[in-house]
């Protein structure tokens, strides 16, 4: 409704004060229904977040020891999401009577994504990994939760050079950031410090990389190779790699984390100047095994279920084939948030990152929490 000033005295105050009555009868004459125009804010919102969308399986190739590259192809209807290099996603599928889902980070670069491709490196280790690498099947749709994490390259916080410290499938987002690199959607010089046991096991060719900007280094534990260092990451050998523009990225192992993390703070670069990628969360020593019972509501639907005290309440929950929402696995994302009802739980090493008000109004991340008592808890719903 306009209001333009008119020339008549007190006209413009008679339609003010006619206003309200105006207004409630346009509002009672409109339909009940919900606007439908589909806005473009609302159409670039949802090619950037989509949440969960659908890929295919179309390839598998295997690389190193145990491991395959799959790539993934948009389902019809579907496009992949923009991501920064160093991402990851999570792939879900129903396996037998569980629902899994598994974090894995994005080894294709963001200009092979807009191709509609995007790469993932799988290596044998648990029950999803081995579903992906020896039962699904190409052509077969998975459901992917939309790229997430911060481990990538941001000018403002990042400096120009970033030593990439990678051990095992470790070296998976320095992959897409290499990649990143060469087509010209990142900006920064990158040097990579890639241990593996013997040079078979590498899960890429480092002569693929050849650029002026990337320098790799293979440190062979297991094998001496002509060409190639034999041994482990070496103080000596970082601080060669280390300038006054370094940024240190990890990914790999805790050990390897311990380790390399010692050796930095020797060189007087302190945690706070190396970021290292969350390690998803699994099975924990406990002195004695004990089975709960895990009351868990999701909406106004309730299940009840077992829980082992030495696994997360997210595998308790997969392997009873709930669909629980989930994307880093490690407490950090806050993706997997719940309700506890009641019960006690603890939560894993140094892996609370809820936030204060979480705590004291007894919110919860599954991925991280193991049960010590019988609980009831309630659950996002997971809209595969
Ligand atoms: S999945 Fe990220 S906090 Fe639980």
């Amino acid at each position: 409704m306009i209001f333009q000033r008119s020339k008549t005295p007190g006209e413009d105050i008679r339609r003010f004060l006619s206003m309200t009555s105006q207004r409630r009868r346009l509002i009672d004459e409109s339909s009940d229904a919900l606007p439908t125009a589909d806005f473009a804010v609302n159409q670039l919102s949802q090619k950037l977040h989509p949440g969960i969308f659908r890929a295919v399986i179309a390839g598998k190739e295997p690389v190193g020891c145990n491991a395959a590259k799959i790539t993934l192809l948009p389902a019809e209807g579907t496009h992949f999401p923009y991501f920064r290099a160093g991402q990851f996603v999570t792939l879900s599928s129903r396996v037998g009577d569980s629902f899994l889902t598994r974090a894995y980070s994005l080894a294709s670069s963001p200009g092979e994504a807009r191709r509609g491709v995007m790469e993932i490196i799988v290596q044998e280790n648990g029950l999803y990994s081995g579903y992906l690498l020896h039962q699904a099947k190409t052509g077969e749709t998975v459901s992917v939760g939309e790229p997430s994490g911060d481990f990538y390259h941001d000018s403002i916080r990042d400096r120009g050079h970033v030593l990439a410290v990678a051990g095992g499938s470790g070296v998976t987002p320095f992959l897409s950031m290499m990649k990143a690199i060469r087509e010209g959607s990142e900006d920064f010089r990158l040097t990579l410090l890639y241990g593996v046991r013997k040079l078979d096991d590498a899960l890429f060719d480092p002569d693929s990389f050849r650029d002026d900007r990337i320098r790799i280094e293979l440190i062979l534990s297991e094998e001496e190779r002509e060409g190639f260092r034999h041994g482990f990451i070496t103080r000596d050998l970082l601080k060669d790699c280390i300038d006054g523009e370094t940024s240190v990225f990890m990914c790999g192992p805790d050990a390897m984390y311990r380790y390399v993390g010692g050796e930095l703070e020797a060189l007087g670069i302190g945690p706070h100047a190396v970021r290292r990628e969350h390690n998803s969360i699994g099975m924990r020593e406990v002195p004695e095994q004990k089975v709960f019972r895990l009351t868990v509501h999701i909406r106004d639907e309730r299940y009840v279920l077992e829980a082992r005290n030495d696994e997360t309440l997210l595998t308790a929950l997969e392997r009873a084939g709930i669909p629980a929402v989930s994307r880093c696995r490690s407490g950090v994302c806050g993706f997997c948030h719940s309700r506890l009802v009641k019960g006690m739980f603890t939560v894993h090493d140094h892996e609370d990152h809820r936030r204060a008000a979480d705590i004291k109004f007894n919110y919860l991340h599954p991925c991280c929490s193991y049960p010590e008592s019988d609980m009831e808890i309630e659950i996002p719903v997971f809209n595969v």
